[in-house]
């Protein structure tokens, strides 16, 4: 197969963590006989730096013609003024927005090798798979926002908006998703409190009823699930949200596999190219310090081959690898619990090896 990638390294360690992700690639073409082509473009504090756009038009159109992109991460001290007008997170907003990636897969297993590196208790975490759908373009994020001055007090505001299809599209991937798994989705919101959260759970419930029967459906309260998340992991399958609750939910259950240096994520669209990336920022305490975990990102490569590319084997090949650099006890610095620890490229290569083997 021949494929062009675009990269989008970004900001922080996004850099140094893409850099290893384009490695695994790499090594999946020469190692199953595929041709991929890489473009890298800027996006986020680096655009606005080297153009003052966080996502110039040349970064869209790239992606646009792309089979796949592989993103590290936005934003950093540098561009974090609160009155600034432009900032990097605008970037991968609009991304988002102009690929129409409405459905965030974010997958959260524990490794059976790292079950240690987990704050949380072994019998509470271990064999935990979930697989989260984060509403992704839509929501709180996208609704009309602004500022305004009355009587001489400054007031902001940012409106969630949900519209039934939103709603029935991401439902209807997350039922279609707990088919092929174990049957079971739980949908998250507010509708105790919040009107499109009302709406939400009437659009999800009619969904589910006129249209998957035979999956066991229930509905839990954003603020119980963030509590149930870390006490009974085990007892959910496929989890549904709207786009704020996924974010604030997934770096939660980054916890059950003990670090978000270990989470991928696919953003999905009805069609056209699939974004890939970690589901963590650019990390800038330890950017530029070669200590970041590659593997969120190396697992993010994997579901672009799967999801974008239809590479079943390829994917799993690179699961493998890293399950298999676990086993042999090799740790970054986040998943080590104060033992000793490799750099990012150490890892990038541990992998590799596993994989060229
Ligand atoms: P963060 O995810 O960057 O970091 C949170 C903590 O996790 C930090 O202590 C960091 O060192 C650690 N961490 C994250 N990734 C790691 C990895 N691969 N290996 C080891 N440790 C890792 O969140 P933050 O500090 O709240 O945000 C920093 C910046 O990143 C902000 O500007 C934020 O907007 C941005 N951000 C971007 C994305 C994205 O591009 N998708 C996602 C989240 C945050
Ligand atoms: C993520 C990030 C982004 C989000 C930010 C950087 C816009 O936290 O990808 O999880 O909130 O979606
Ligand atoms: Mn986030």
């Amino acid at each position: 197969m021949e494929a062009n990638i675009v990269l989008l390294p970004g900001d922080g360690i996004g850099p140094e963590i893409i850099q290893q992700g384009q490695r695994i690639l790499a090594a999946v073409a020469q190692r199953f006989g595929h041709t991929f082509q890489f473009e890298s473009h800027l996006i986020g504090g680096i655009a606005i730096d080297q153009t003052g756009d966080p996502l110039p038009d040349a970064t869209v159109t790239a992606c646009r013609n792309a089979a796949a992109v592989l993103l590290g991460a936005v934003g950093g001290p540098k561009w974090d003024d609160p009155t600034a007008k432009v900032r990097p997170e605008q970037g991968l907003l609009k991304i988002r927005k102009e690929l129409q990636l409405f459905a965030n897969l974010r997958p959260i297993q524990t490794f059976p090798e790292l079950v240690d590196a987990s704050p949380l208790k072994r019998e509470i975490v271990d064999g935990t798979d979930i697989l989260f759908f984060r509403e992704l373009t839509g929501g709180v994020y996208f609704g009309e926002s602004g500022r305004s001055t009355s009587d001489g007090v400054e007031s902001a505001y940012a409106s969630m908006v949900y519209s039934v299809p939103e709603v029935e599209r991401i439902v209807r991937l997350a039922a279609v998703a707990a088919r092929g798994r174990n049957n079971r989705l739980t949908s998250v919101d507010k509708a105790n409190v919040l009107e499109p959260s009302r709406l939400w759970r009437q659009v999800a419930q009619h969904v589910m009823s006129e249209e998957f029967p035979d999956v066991q459906y229930d509905v839990v309260l954003v603020d119980a699930m963030a509590m149930h998340l870390i006490s009974r992991p085990r007892d959910f399958d496929v989890v549904v949200t709207g786009n704020l609750f996924g974010d604030i939910l997934t770096d939660e259950a980054s916890m059950l596999p003990g670090s978000l240096g270990m989470l991928p994520s696919a953003s999905m669209g009805s069609d056209g190219p699939g974004l890939f990336e970690p589901i963590h920022g650019s990390a800038p305490d330890i950017a530029g310090k070669g200590i970041a975990n590659p593997l969120a990102t190396i697992l993010a490569a994997a579901m672009l081959l799967r999801h974008s590319l239809g590479l079943e084997d390829e994917a799993k090949a690179i699961e493998a690898a890293v399950r298999a650099v676990l086993a042999d006890g090799l740790r970054t610095a986040d998943i080590a619990g104060g033992s000793p620890s490799i750099g990012t490229e150490e890892m990038g290569t541990a992998v590799l090896e596993k994989l060229q083997a």
